[in-house]
């Protein structure tokens, strides 16, 4: 059976004061023993965050990472650096990274390739914009980022992939995929997954939905039979709604 997983992207939002008092309502709500919950907020907030969760379900993910191990990057964090505060997961791909600070897909095949080999889980985001949905070729597009970010990955990596389909079109914008359009984009990851790797690979990995989760949309995504759960943007910033969200399965 795969895992269930919601997982806030925090971007850049919450200060270190927000931070905690997210995190001390959060953990005060009830987090249902099946779904696993994952916030991402920032680096500088990564460390306490680790410690504010203890005792709770709830991990930390960090947003992005650099796909070197040290060295003459100013302004990276480094895979080492997440794991030396405990943090073993990270957020790669994400449309805003690609579109906005210039990462293109082999970059993206770095970090990723530099993330598991390092042991951490990588949260995967893939995603087609307006213009491909619109031209009819958001399959081949997820697909070319599909291959050129993950399928170089041997088959025992794979576990240590969650895949985030986020059309960039439903991000930040309040239009969300309808649940068919959600459902049938990860129908087709899930196919092109096991014509790379094998069936029950592909049955076993998590495929979230992103793009304008909210309270009250959640339920009728995640009833898709492909879609494992949610990439949570705004929705993520209050305690509150982020736990219905995962309370809506
Ligand atoms: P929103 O939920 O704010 O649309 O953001 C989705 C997202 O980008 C999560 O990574």
């Amino acid at each position: 059976m795969r895992n269930k997983i919601v997982a806030g992207n925090w971007k850049m939002n919450m200060d270190t004061q927000e931070t905690d008092a997210l995190i001390g309502t959060l953990k005060g709500q009830s987090l249902p023993a099946d779904v696993t919950v994952i916030i991402a907020p920032s680096f500088t907030n990564l460390d306490r965050a680790n410690q504010a969760v203890k005792g709770s379900k709830i991990t930390v993910a960090a947003q992005n990472m650099h796909q070197a191990s040290h060295g003459a990057f100013t302004g990276e964090v480094s895979v080492d650096m997440l794991k030396s505060v405990g943090v073993d997961t990270v957020i790669l791909g994400h449309s805003e990274r690609r579109s906005d600070f210039g990462e293109t897909d082999n970059i993206i095949g770095l970090k990723v390739a530099a993330a598991i080999v390092n042991g951490m889980t990588v949260i995967f985001c893939f995603g087609e914009d307006l213009s491909q949905r619109e031209s009819g070729s958001h399959f081949s597009v997820v697909k070319k980022q599909l291959e050129k970010g993950i399928f170089d990955l041997p088959n025992s990596a794979l576990s240590k992939v969650i895949f985030a389909y986020e059309p960039v079109w439903a991000i930040g914008t309040g239009e969300t995929a309808s649940p068919e359009q959600a459902q049938e984009m990860h129908a087709f990851v899930r196919k092109t997954i096991a014509e790379r790797y094998d069936n029950a690979l592909a049955d076993s990995v998590s495929i979230l939905y992103g793009g304008s989760v909210k309270p009250n949309n959640a339920n009728e995504i995640f009833a898709g039979k492909d879609v494992d759960g949610g990439l949570i943007g705004g929705a993520a910033l209050d305690a509150v709604g982020f736990a219905a969200i995962a309370n809506s399965f």
